[in-house]
């Protein structure tokens, strides 16, 4: 009997493994803006857990910023998110949003604001064939353009009732919006991944993140290699204190953008190219020892005094052009070092951000590739809603979760610094940071001059 009871234990414990394995989902959701930030790995380390989050320390300094909405295609929502004939309401770069999916599929994105009385149409809107139907007087109007089809009480629809449609697609699993200050149009798109399109690749989970900083903050992270062992070097799961038992190693670091020559630089380009050349090509200092020149040569380094609006010195929008500029590229190698000789779980990182607030990261791995979409979107001028999606192969599903769970610790360690520290416009670099200029001088290419700055957004209470 107990030999029976024995087998049926062990094949009950291997079915519910196997299940967790290949079928369990993470859906990690964490708003560190309040006390869960007390629960951070790096909070304890700075003794930083009785300030609470960045939202509620009055004292915290921001800095002097960059605008807060840069121009480009922003998530809204994921795809599984909204259903057919469904609508809602989504606040993010200043703007009320209402998404809808119509019967057929088709998502649309129209001013959540009824231009006849103001009701909100994300919010009790009836979703009628292609259109969107306000919840209060009934005026309905279409998806592709705005135009107002039907006033149920009026024998006319004057010409003139319209409300805003935004440009926006739905690719990779996600519903992006098209901002631009200066209502261009859309010059680039994000791009379908064929493995994920074509069903190859599966969804293995995600995480949410709301984070107290600056867009900006956020993806500099891909160019400052330098806090990878000091953020993300101690064990996931280990004490930092025994790092000997088993550390995170970062190598083979590399920021690249597709801008043209000579402003292309890469890390590994630099470090062969000596300070001579170095200087010549970034137009700021370099040297071992850290800046202490308050005149040192800052034109690409992102600043206040670049992007007053209309100051005439803001960097030409080269989304316009057509090429590539709107993407850049970080790649490095992950291993697990055990007993500091024994390295599993190599990894191969290549991130691609794709425009301010998309980044593709392709993980390739001895088993095989995964992908991770990370999106980051401002609901407030210091707040952003970051996502990341997990796509793998079926039967990489365990290692997908593992890997998704490790970013997930790792993410929430950068947030717990995003969520306290100001933005340094004029930061004091060593030589070896200098792909955070390349960065900032990359990422300026998003701003243009009626970016909304934050002095303009909190006078305006546009947030
Ligand atoms: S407020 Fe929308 S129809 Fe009246
Ligand atoms: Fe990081």
């Amino acid at each position: 009997m107990a030999v029976v009871w024995w087998i049926v234990s062990a094949v009950t414990s291997a079915l519910i493994l196997i299940y967790l394995a290949f079928f369990w989902k993470i859906n990690w959701i964490k708003d560190l803006t309040e006390n869960d930030a007390k629960r951070s790995w790096l909070n304890k380390r700075l003794g930083d857990g009785k300030s609470g989050g960045g939202s509620r320390n009055k004292n915290r300094k921001v800095g002097h910023l960059p605008p807060v909405y840069p121009n480009g295609w922003f998530a809204l929502l994921e795809s599984s998110h909204l259903k057919r004939g469904e609508a809602k309401h989504i606040s993010a770069l200043g703007q009320n949003f209402a998404v809808f999916r119509t019967q057929k599929g088709t998502v649309s994105v129209l001013d959540a604001y009824c231009p006849h009385l103001g009701a909100n149409m994300g919010e009790g809107g009836r979703v009628r064939g292609d259109c969107l139907e306000c919840p209060f007087h009934g005026w309905l109007f279409r998806g592709a353009d705005g135009r107002c089809q039907d006033i149920p009480y009026s024998d006319k629809v004057p010409e003139f009732a319209k409300t805003k449609a935004w440009d926006c697609c739905e690719v990779n699993q996600l519903i992006f919006v098209w901002h631009h200050a200066e209502n261009a149009k859309p010059s680039w798109r994000p791009q379908a991944l064929g493995e994920i399109s074509d069903g190859r690749w599966r969804y293995h989970g995600r995480n949410e993140f709301i984070v107290n900083s600056h867009i900006q903050e956020i993806p500099e992270n891909g160019a400052d290699w330098a806090h990878l062992s000091a953020v993300h070097g101690p064990s996931i799961l280990l004490s930092e204190r025994v790092p000997w038992l088993a550390r995170h190693s970062w190598t083979g670091a590399e920021w690249t953008s597709h801008v043209s020559p000579p402003q292309e630089r890469t890390m590994a380009k630099e470090e062969e190219a000596g300070k001579a050349q170095a200087e010549e090509e970034c137009g700021a200092e370099v040297d071992n020892a850290p800046e202490t020149d308050p005149n040192i040569s800052r034109e690409n380094v992102a600043g206040t005094g670049k992007f007053e609006n209309g100051g005439g010195k803001i960097s030409k929008d080269k989304t316009a052009s057509g090429n590539k500029s709107h993407k850049a590229i970080m790649r490095l190698r992950h291993s697990l070092i055990l007993f500091e000789r024994i390295p599993i779980l190599e990894l191969d990182v290549r991130a691609e951000q794709i425009g301010p607030g998309y980044v593709e990261l392709l993980v390739q791995s001895s088993m095989g590739p995964m992908c991770i979409l990370q999106t980051v979107t401002p609901l407030e001028p210091l707040m952003q809603r970051v996502t990341h999606l997990m796509f793998a192969p079926p039967l990489l599903a365990p290692l997908a979760t593992l890997v998704l769970f490790g970013e997930s610790v790792m993410f929430e360690r950068d947030v717990a610094v995003w969520n306290h520290k100001r933005f340094e416009q004029r930061p004091l670099l060593v030589r070896e940071d200098r792909s955070i200029l390349a960065y900032r001088r990359w990422y300026a290419q998003f701003y243009s001059p009626h970016s909304p700055t934050y002095q303009s957004t909190t006078r305006s209470l546009q947030w």
